[in-house]
């Protein structure tokens, strides 16, 4: 397996995606619901992920395709090598304001992370790691991530998780929030995976995302020595829906052992 050059192909047609989506933005979008109002696609997130599947296909033959919007394959395990896409990661945000939102290109081999890059479209900044050979955003190597304080940590976490809902106890969350310095919520998982890795925050919590959201960002997150489980602290399966826990070295201890402990399994 050539992997420098599917690295080099990756990294190409994600750049050529981006640019596709920024000429989009003078034009009508199509926008349509899914599974519920908030539940946003666009034709441009469906020509996206048309745009990798094609191009995969015919250089790549033999690799199977898992994409959000289901041009791709049908996957019931992760045999041989797997390209895990999201093409447009933050659609809320694509739609209502035209940034904060990223493409995001996994490459998996027989379930293990090779090649991961997310692309923040509009600030033209590509996040990518090749396994063993360290993360980068564009040109800059990114450094290994460093522990910190939980007292000093801003995480990244959606106000809904310290509200009634049906996946968590609100109260779990509430004493880690008013603990930390800070929380911020971006509204693309990719976008706050990237922001972990280069420590614009210290952690990112959510109680649901598919494989497409955090095949990407966990392989730049673990290049830089930082943790990324469920909540409950298991590996992710990268087939389903998972609770995510991604954070700094220590951190992720120090949040596991003194609020998680609550969650029941
Ligand atoms: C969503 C974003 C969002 C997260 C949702 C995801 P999409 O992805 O990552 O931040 O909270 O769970 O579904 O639908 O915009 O690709
Ligand atoms: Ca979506
Ligand atoms: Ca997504
Ligand atoms: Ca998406």
């Amino acid at each position: 397996m050539n992997w420098t050059e599917i690295d080099e192909n990756a990294k190409k047609w994600t750049r050529e995606a981006g640019e596709r989506i920024r000429t989009s933005f003078s034009k009508e979008l199509m926008i349509h619901t899914k599974s519920s109002p908030d539940d946003l696609v666009t034709n441009i997130d469906q020509e996206t992920e048309q745009f990798f599947i094609e191009r995969i296909r015919k250089t790549y033959p033999e690799h199977q395709i898992l994409g959000e919007e289901g041009f791709g394959d049908e996957l019931d395990k992760l045999d041989g090598t797997v390209w895990i896409i999201d093409p447009i990661d933050g659609t809320m945000n694509f739609v209502h304001q035209q940034r904060n939102f990223a493409i995001s290109v996994a490459v998996y081999e027989y379930g293990v992370g090779k090649i991961g890059l997310i692309y923040d479209v509009v600030h033209d900044e590509l996040y990518h790691a090749k396994v063993g050979e360290g993360a980068y955003l564009n040109d800059t190597k990114l450094p290994q991530l460093e522990e910190v304080a939980v007292e000093k940590a801003v995480i990244g976490l959606n106000a809904t998780w310290i509200t009634e809902n049906k996946r968590i106890d609100p109260t779990i969350l509430a004493p880690l929030v008013r603990k930390v310095r800070g929380t911020r919520s971006y509204g693309s998982a990719a976008l706050e995976m990237a922001y972990v890795a280069t420590g614009r925050i210290d952690a990112y919590i959510t109680l649901r995302l598919s494989p497409w959201d955090f095949a990407a960002g966990l392989i730049l997150v673990n290049e830089l020595g930082g943790k990324v489980t469920t909540l409950h602290g298991e590996p992710l399966n990268m087939l389903g829906q998972n609770s995510v826990f991604v954070s700094k070295p220590g951190l992720h201890e120090v949040i596991s052992k003194d609020y998680l402990y609550k969650l029941k399994k």
